[in-house]
């Protein structure tokens, strides 16, 4: 995004908050809006390439700590990673807790009701840290800053939250701070339309086995229902090389597995206007000719699901052998007035073309239960298409109507009741099928790469299988810990495997 269109952004926002909240405006003040958020920018994506702290800033952070607490999807944790190395690069340290923090950051979702209300339950929790300690800085920032509502409500309730900015700046927190700590007021820098891709980000990855890479942002789609578009603009993908680079580094860093990241990865590509033709299939292709023991994407959606990508998919080795495919709903009319431009027949047709080039492939899908005025008759298709398909898992979720969006407006006649009831009757589909697909591992050998020791015994060693699985496993000792290794299945559980060490598969040392 330009200087211009920025301002244009800011301008039109400005005028219509400027009067209710003018005592926090002295400073930076640029609120979002999601009419302007909705507009797709003519302006042309520029790539910058030379992300660096200005020596101004630099050593802010000196003897200060930070916090980062993460909501949502995975593309928020990889946000937090972005940010922890800025504040890092900025002379921060990293705390685990809010007590010693000087910086508390709150990186939002704003997908449900219930996933912004957790948010404003933490903010009115940090309440006695302020008390405690007045000088700690208190940020809100991540999709929910995106939504002028929740801006709204924060600058009117919530008295202690001192900067909130949003997920097309986050290569602004430098100025963002020093603006907070040089004014002492309120900082809120919110930008409506998306910014340019901005590469060489310093990081701060959680853990050295596993990486997060982002192949593009934003989303086209407007599904009727989903916040999404609105608080992470319009599509925007990275050049191959660039992605190409960071792999190759991860590789030659001793990371062991890659998820390629986009709120819609299928549509990679589309808006780079190279002189080739060049697709998620041919990026998974480049991607797959590396060094990295281990790569998957996330999230694909049906409707550009290509035969170059299922071709690619297909030749196996390094490219993991799960989907993760949302279909939402089995019925025709509520996908139409979802907005996803695939019929059940359609997502049941490539289904088939998936299995016919990967019979051994794990499918899992996103379904949403309770959509406006869904009919008892709707819903038993969901449940008649999930069967079809013989999902290996799915998240699901009861609608949830989120402001701006078209399904908020629409008129809506079924219960709470009856959707919390349709969500119970296919969750316990979902457990079902997951317990089955589990079962069918019973005194398997499996490839798992070991992440570190299980959540609730330290002489239990945890990971994922090819497919996603988690495995708990016995081992002689943490020599395993970053490896891939291979494990005996002893007993199977509904949501996860149970195994014994057999051998190293992957003899490679990952650097801490
Ligand atoms: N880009 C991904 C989805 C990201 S959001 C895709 O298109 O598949 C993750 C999931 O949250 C969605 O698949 C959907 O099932 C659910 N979701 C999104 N908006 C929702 C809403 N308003 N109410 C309930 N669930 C929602
Ligand atoms: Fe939301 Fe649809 Fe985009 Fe997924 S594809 S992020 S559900 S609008
Ligand atoms: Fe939530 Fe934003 Fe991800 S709304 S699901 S954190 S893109």
């Amino acid at each position: 995004m330009n200087e211009e269109q920025r301002l244009d952004a800011s301008k039109v926002t400005q005028k219509k908050e400027e009067k209710d909240y003018s005592q926090y405006f002295q400073h930076v003040y640029q609120p979002p809006n999601l009419r302007d958020a909705r507009r797709r920018g003519k302006a042309e994506v520029e790539y910058h390439m030379d992300f660096e702290i200005d020596e101004r800033f630099k050593g802010l952070g000196k003897g200060r700590k930070f916090f980062i607490r993460t909501y949502g999807c995975q593309m928020n944790v990889h946000d937090t990673e972005v940010i922890a190395g800025i504040l890092t690069a900025l002379g921060y340290e990293h705390t685990d807790t809010t007590d010693d923090a000087d910086v508390i950051l709150l990186n939002t979702c704003a997908i449900r009701e219930n996933a912004e209300n957790k948010v404003f339950g933490e903010i009115g929790n940090l309440k006695h840290v302020k008390q405690n300690n007045p000088e700690v800085l208190i940020g809100v920032c991540g999709c929910m800053a995106q939504e002028e509502s929740v801006v709204n409500k924060i600058l009117k309730s919530y008295q202690n939250v001192d900067i909130i900015f949003g997920t097309h700046n986050i290569h602004r927190l430098p100025n963002i701070l020093d603006e907070a700590y040089m004014s002492k007021e309120k900082v809120i820098e919110v930008w409506s339309k998306e910014g340019d891709v901005i590469e060489n980000l310093p990081k701060v990855r959680e853990g050295g086995t596993k990486a997060w890479v982002n192949i593009m942002y934003g989303c086209d789609k407007f599904c009727t229902y989903c916040i999404v578009p609105f608080t992470r603009g319009k599509e925007r993908s990275r050049m191959p090389e660039d992605i190409l680079d960071e792999v190759r580094d991860l590789a030659a860093r001793g990371y062991q597995e890659i998820t390629l990241l986009g709120q819609n990865v299928n549509s990679y590509g589309k808006d780079l206007n190279l002189d080739y033709n060049y697709d998620l299939g041919d990026l998974m292709r480049d991607v797959s000719e590396t060094d990295i023991p281990r790569v998957r994407f996330t999230t694909s959606h049906p409707w550009d699901f290509t035969d170059n990508l299922i071709e690619v998919l297909a030749t196996g080795e390094n490219l993991m052998p799960h989907i993760h495919l949302p279909v939402q709903s089995g019925n025709n009319d509520v996908l139409k007035i979802m907005g996803r431009k695939y019929t059940r027949e359609e997502y049941l047709e490539l289904v088939g073309k998936i299995r016919d080039r990967m019979p051994e492939v794990a499918l899992t899908t996103d379904i949403i239960v309770g959509y406006p005025n869904e009919t008892e008759e709707q819903f038993q298709d969901t449940l008649t298409l999930y069967q079809e398909v013989g999902f290996e898992h799915a998240y699901t979720y009861i609608y949830s109507p989120r402001d701006g969006t078209p399904a908020a407006k629409m008129e809506d006649n079924v219960s709470d009741q009856d959707k919390k009831d349709r969500l119970q009757r296919l969750n316990r589909l979902v457990t079902h099928y997951t317990r089955d697909a589990l079962s069918k591992y019973q005194d398997e050998y499996v490839n798992v790469l070991c992440e570190g020791t299980s959540k609730k015994r330290d002489d239990v060693y945890a990971g994922y299988t090819d497919k996603s699985k988690l495995v708990n496993f016995t081992a002689p000792d943490d020599g395993v810990i970053g490896k891939i290794v291979k494990v005996k299945i002893t007993e199977t559980k509904n949501y996860s495997l149970m195994g014994e060490f057999v051998e190293v598969l992957n003899e490679e040392k990952v650097e801490a």
